[in-house]
């Protein structure tokens, strides 16, 4: 088990997209591993590859531990392929912005294209919290963090609550 440290935003590896996992490797095995050690130990819900420093198209996800067994989700270069009309706003919280909540206003309902780490690529449809994870967790493989989600006052509001 290895609890890889977790990077604060401004860290400017938070704000850097990142590029595919060519391969699927020995590396990106331990790798995954890791993150999802992190995600559980800090604790949370969703975790991607720059959040540990790794500037690759990876995030985990497990949004039943907290409630029940866990369900693991390792993805691999994922793609949104569709995203509902339907809006839904609900507070969300980052590991990478510790003790700040905001309102983010996401899609309703994704269909998200990833690749496992047995290498089989899958569609699935997500709805409800697991469709706002995973959409929080994309983001940062594009260098998005919730504040860049923000309309300008909300964002200085809640920058300034989280310097202080
Ligand atoms: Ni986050």
């Amino acid at each position: 088990m290895t609890v890889l440290p977790i990077l604060r935003w401004p860290d400017h590896r938070l704000q850097s997209p990142c590029a595919p996992v060519a391969e699927i490797t020995a590396e990106i095995g331990t790798l995954a591993a890791d993150m999802l050690d992190t995600m559980y130990a800090a604790p949370g819900r969703g975790l991607a590859g720059p959040q540990v420093g790794a500037l690759l198209r990876i995030f985990v996800m497990d949004t039943t531990w907290k409630d029940g067994p866990r369900s693991p989700r390792v993805c691999i270069n994922p793609e949104i392929l569709w995203r509902s009309e339907t809006l839904v706003a609900g507070p969300e919280g980052c590991l990478s912005i510790p003790g700040i909540t905001t309102e983010i206003t996401r899609a309703a309902a994704i269909r998200l294209r990833w690749t496992g780490l047995d290498g089989v690529t899958r569609d699935e449809d997500l709805t409800g919290f697991d469709a706002i994870c995973a959409q929080h967790e994309y983001d940062h493989l594009d260098g998005i963090v919730t504040f860049d989600r923000l309309p300008p006052l909300a964002r200085a509001q809640a920058e300034a609550e989280y310097i202080a």
